[in-house]
Formats: structure tokens, C-alpha cells, sequence
């Protein structure tokens, strides 16, 4: 049976045992695409999460994965990702994590200077991994955008060598993180797009899964 992979919330890179970088995504989407495709059927949904509140932390019928570190998040999609699967990466992987983790909490008194350094991307690591696959998995991509919103989803699309982008405009109002609600604009491989209006989460979630099918068994 085929694998699709959602991978959901945020990740965590911790400085000293208790304090970490991340940021606000609540993994509500993510989760909804999984559901979706739980109830599509025809797959084993593998449900890669990293640390969100517990309702939106494990999806009943897929293999749930839970993980805190983006390295940890791309270990994890690298050992299940396989030719044909399909990989959506719903997920907010933390860009940057810092140079060292102290192993005693660090004390207010203390010189604090946190040095960033780059983490891995993950769909690009999975896109050099394609291109030995056949057939091709297909990569899914989200873009979070405030401004410039089209220029920067085209991009990601060509330079992580995607199948398709879901962008969301976040200076919206009804968009993004910690809305109920959300809305996109799809931009495929071959330059077809499509425009997703504002609806709920649970209801995009099943549009999502619509769209990447219908271009994966297109392209199989
Ligand atoms: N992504 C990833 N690995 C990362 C960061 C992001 O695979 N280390 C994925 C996200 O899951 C999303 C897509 O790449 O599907 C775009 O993420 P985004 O944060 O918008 O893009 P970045 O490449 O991080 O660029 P920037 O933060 O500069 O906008």
C-alpha cells in the first residue's frame, strides 16, 4: 500500500533544558489533512507531528509519530518517505537552531547570546532523494506568506522542486495560524492554479487531499 505523510505543528530547538526556539503554528491544519485522508482510505497515513496540544497531536486510524526537533522531524520523513508516496509538509519546521544547547539552565545573570545556525530543509532533502526514485513521490509544500505572497510561493515551488504549493496569505484576517478558518491559492507544477476560498480547517483539509489525489493519480 502506498504511504502519504502529513507532517504537522511546529519544532522546537531548545538552548538549555527548559527554553526553546519555535513559533505559533498550532498543527490544526495539519490535522485535518490527516483526518482527510484517514477517511479518503487507500493509503497508510503516517501522521508526523511535532509538539501541539493534544487534540491535534495524534490522528486515530494513521501511524502517529511525534517529534520535537526539525532534525528529528526530517529523520522520521526520511525513513518513511518511499517511491510513489506522498509527502504533504504541513508542518512549520523551525528554520534555525542554536549553535550549542546548554546542558544546566542558563541564568538571567549570565551573558545572553544565542548563535543561530541553519537547519536542514527538509523538502529539499526529500526532493534529491526523488530524483532516484521511480516512480516520484509527490512533494506537497505550504507557503506562509505576509507580503510579496506570489513571488515567494513560485519560488519554493521550483527551488524545493515541488509538485504543488498551498499558499496563505497571513496578514488576512481568517488565515493562518490559530484561525479556525484559512484559505489558499494553489500553485501546481506546469503552472496550473486554483483558488481555495476561506472556509473552515476540517473543510479544507478534505479540499487539500481533493487536489493532491487528483494531480497524483494524474501524474502516476
Ligand atoms: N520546510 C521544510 N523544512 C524546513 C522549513 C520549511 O521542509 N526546514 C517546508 C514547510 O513545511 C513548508 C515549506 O517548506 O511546506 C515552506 O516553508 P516556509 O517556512 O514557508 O519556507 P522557508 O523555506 O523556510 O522560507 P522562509 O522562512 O524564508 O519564508
Amino acid at each position: 500500500m502506498r504511504t502519504l505523510i502529513v507532517t504537522s505543528g511546529p519544532t522546537r530547538e531548545f538552548f538549555d533544558p527548559i527554553r526553546f526556539l519555535s513559533n505559533p503554528s498550532t498543527g490544526q491544519m495539519g490535522h485535518a489533512i490527516a483526518q482527510a485522508a484517514v477517511r479518503r482510505g487507500g493509503f497508510q497515513v503516517v501522521f508526523i507531528s511535532g509538539p501541539v496540544s493534544q487534540n491535534f497531536t495524534t490522528v486515530d486510524g494513521a501511524k502517529n509519530i511525534n517529534v520535537v526537533s526539525t532534525e528529528d522531524m526530517l529523520r522520521v520523513v526520511g525513513e518513511n518517505l518511499r517511491a510513489g508516496d506522498i509527502l504533504i509538509m504541513a508542518a512549520a519546521p523551525a528554520d534555525y537552531k542554536p549553535e550549542r544547547k546548554s546542558t544546566v539552565k542558563i541564568k538571567k545573570t549570565e551573558n545572553q547570546r544565542i548563535n543561530l545556525v541553519p537547519n536542514p530543509d527538509i523538502l529539499k532533502a526529500m526532493a534529491e532523494k526523488n530524483r532516484a526514485f521511480t516512480p516520484r513521490a509527490t512533494l506537497v509544500g505550504f507557503a506562509a506568506e505576509t507580503h510579496d505572497t506570489e513571488k515567494y510561493a513560485l519560488g519554493k515551488l521550483a527551488d524545493k522542486e515541488l509538485d504543488m504549493i498551498f499558499l496563505n496569505d497571513v496578514s488576512k484576517q481568517g488565515a493562518g495560524f490559530g484561525s479556525a478558518t484559512n484559505e489558499f491559492t494553489v500553485f501546481f507544477r506546469g503552472g496550473a492554479r486554483l483558488e481555495l476560498a476561506n472556509e473552515s480547517k476540517a473543510a479544507l483539509g478534505e479540499k487539500i487531499i481533493d487536489c493532491v489525489l487528483s494531480y497524483a493519480n494524474e501524474h502516476a
